[in-house]
């Protein structure tokens, strides 16, 4: 089992554009991933969920973060799903699939529900240092909301970039709309400073712990 904040591990994989190493194929190339399981191909859940990846490929792409599926199936069974989904729904997956039939890394990864024989719905978002940055498991009912992924693969960029903190249902919180929250004072100085920078109008607060900005 791995958490947050660890390095993804290196393993080789098989997928639908070929074999290769995991995270090095992305950070070579100075990009971010997002694994995604699926329970299996030919399933109705997993079929609406690839088709809503591929329509919002292009915006994971823009955010540098590149999409990649993971279940315990064949390439050929990939291959075949993939093409049924454009012969069929008219869109055409660009994203690889890892094929892992033994499911070596799916249990790596904790993927497998101690329940079941395939793997969950789970999400790894992986940055462009191959360190995980956050986990999502949905169970195989439930199909996931890849608008909410590509929330978070934002808020963790703008986290990277700006070293702030992302609410609620950001940009659209109902306390603080679009703003972004300030690491907590954790210091008698730095409680000063939050309040000289309140003063000057540069952040507001509704406390010392509490304070927020505009995203600059
Ligand atoms: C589905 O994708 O439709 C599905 C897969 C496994 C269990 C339940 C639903």
């Amino acid at each position: 089992m791995v958490v947050i904040g660890e390095k993804f591990p290196e393993v080789e994989v098989k997928t639908t554009d070929g074999v290769v190493k995991l995270p090095d194929y992305f950070v070579e190339k100075g990009k971010w991933f997002v694994l995604f399981s699926h329970p299996a191909d030919f399933t109705p859940v997993c079929t609406t969920e690839f088709y809503g990846m591929q329509k919002r490929v292009e915006e994971f792409r823009k955010l540098g973060a590149e999409p990649i599926g993971l279940s315990i199936d064949q390439v050929f069974s990939h291959l075949k799903w993939i093409e049924w989904i454009k012969e069929n729904l008219g869109v055409e997956i660009t994203f690889p699939v890892i094929a892992d039939d033994r499911g070596t890394l799916a249990e790596k990864l904790g993927m497998i529900p101690s329940t079941s024989t395939q793997t969950a719905r789970a999400v790894f978002v992986v940055d462009n240092k191959g360190i995980i940055r956050a986990i999502v498991y949905y169970p195989a009912e439930v199909g996931r909301d890849w608008d909410e992924i590509l929330r978070l693969v934002k808020a963790l960029k703008i986290n990277t970039e700006k070293k702030v903190a992302l609410p609620h249902k950001w940009p659209n919180n109902e306390l603080i709309g679009d703003g972004v929250i300030l690491p907590p004072a954790g210091t008698t100085e730095q409680i000063k400073k939050r309040e000289e920078q309140k003063v000057k109008g540069e952040i507001e607060c509704y406390d010392w712990w509490f304070c927020y900005k505009k995203l600059e």
